[in-house]
């Protein structure tokens, strides 16, 4: 099994997720509680209290403290303790950890490991979710298995062919070879796969209108261990950028998945579809947030089959890789890696 990365920022929840309730997530393992303090700042603390470790998401929130809901220890934003019941002397060692965050292109990024390290400049970046250009749908799907089940699934798309059909998978997905680069220093893997000639499959049909064949590409870019883009473009086949670059007649749709580890064996599946096509109507985004969702759905129901089946193997089982295997062998490589640094 891929070990954590723990001195990386991770998404813990969209924006709009987090507000003037308490929330809580588990990332990597450690129980967290988020909320927004009276000023609008993300707040992230250990969601188990320094006396008798009942959760603080199961408490309430007072201005920008959080009373304790079993005996009232009362915590500030930092996570330092306030206040103790029946008597004036709070023992130096009451406060929770308080974790780093930072609100960015609609999602909350939160530090898990040494708070020392967490420059907020290492936060890959998916502008597009924020940007008045395009448009987005986006949801999150719990994963009842290991994130390098997710990893391997996203950055190998011939499985749509098999298991999308009907939805984005096309016979020419799994037919065109791919090709894999990995920038080692910055830690970024792209996998590209161009189709000149393809059909249209129903997501891409129904929501740019297109009517008949396509040239489709699709340019991944992994920064892990967290972040996955998935660049697609779609147009009548034939019909490519121009020379200087402008795309006028290309549909494009960024998609975002943030791969966020909750347990060993557990995982947040975020996902965002973001278009700079149909910006305004509210049936194409209503189409794409039905179709996206139904996809994941079936990346979840196989990767929770796989997690079972790991599970219950024989120690050593080996394996087969093949051509398509290339993208996903170069991120477990990464992830060891940046897992061991
Ligand atoms: S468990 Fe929180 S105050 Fe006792
Ligand atoms: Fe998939």
């Amino acid at each position: 099994m891929t070990a954590f990365v723990r001195d990386h920022w991770y998404v813990a929840a969209y924006g709009h997720e987090i507000g003037r309730e308490l929330f809580s997530r588990t990332v990597l393992g450690e129980p967290l509680v988020f909320y927004r303090s009276t000023d609008g700042v993300v707040v992230a603390l250990a969601d188990r209290c320094v006396h008798r470790r009942y959760p603080l998401s199961e408490s309430r929130l007072d201005g920008d403290t959080i009373v304790c809901g079993y005996h009232g220890f009362t915590y500030d934003s930092a996570g330092t303790c306030v206040f103790v019941p029946g008597q004036a002397r709070i023992p130096r060692t009451a406060r929770v950890q308080a974790y780093p965050v930072v609100e960015r292109d609609s999602f909350v990024w939160v530090w898990i490991g040494d708070p020392d390290r967490a420059d907020d400049s290492l936060i890959p970046r998916a502008p597009w979710l924020a940007d008045p250009a395009y448009t987005t749908v986006c949801g999150m799907e719990p994963l009842a298995a290991r994130y390098g089940l997710l990893v391997d699934n996203l950055l190998d798309l011939s499985h749509e062919t098999y298991l999308h059909g009907g939805y984005i998978g096309t016979p020419e997905v799994a037919a065109t070879p791919i090709t894999t680069e990995v920038d080692e220093d910055a830690g970024i893997i792209r996998v590209s796969r161009r189709m000149a000639d393809a059909e249209c499959p129903p997501f891409y049909a129904k929501s740019t209108g297109i009517d008949g064949r396509i040239t489709r590409w699709q340019d991944i870019e992994y920064h892990p261990p967290c972040l996955y883009l998935l660049h697609s473009r779609v147009a009548p086949a034939g019909v490519l950028p121009q020379a200087d670059g402008s795309d006028p007649n290309g549909f494009h749709v960024e998609v975002v998945y943030a791969i966020t580890p909750e347990t060993e064996h557990s995982t947040h599946d975020f996902w965002a579809v973001a278009r700079d096509f149909a910006l305004d109507d509210e049936g194409v985004s209503e189409f794409l947030r039905e179709s996206n969702r139904t996809v994941v759905l079936q990346d979840v129901r196989a990767l929770d089959i796989l997690e079972r089946v790991i599970q219950t193997e024989p120690e050593g089982y080996q394996e087969l890789s093949i051509n398509i295997d290339a993208g996903g062998l170069a991120a477990r490589r990464i992830l060891r890696r940046m897992a061991q640094a």
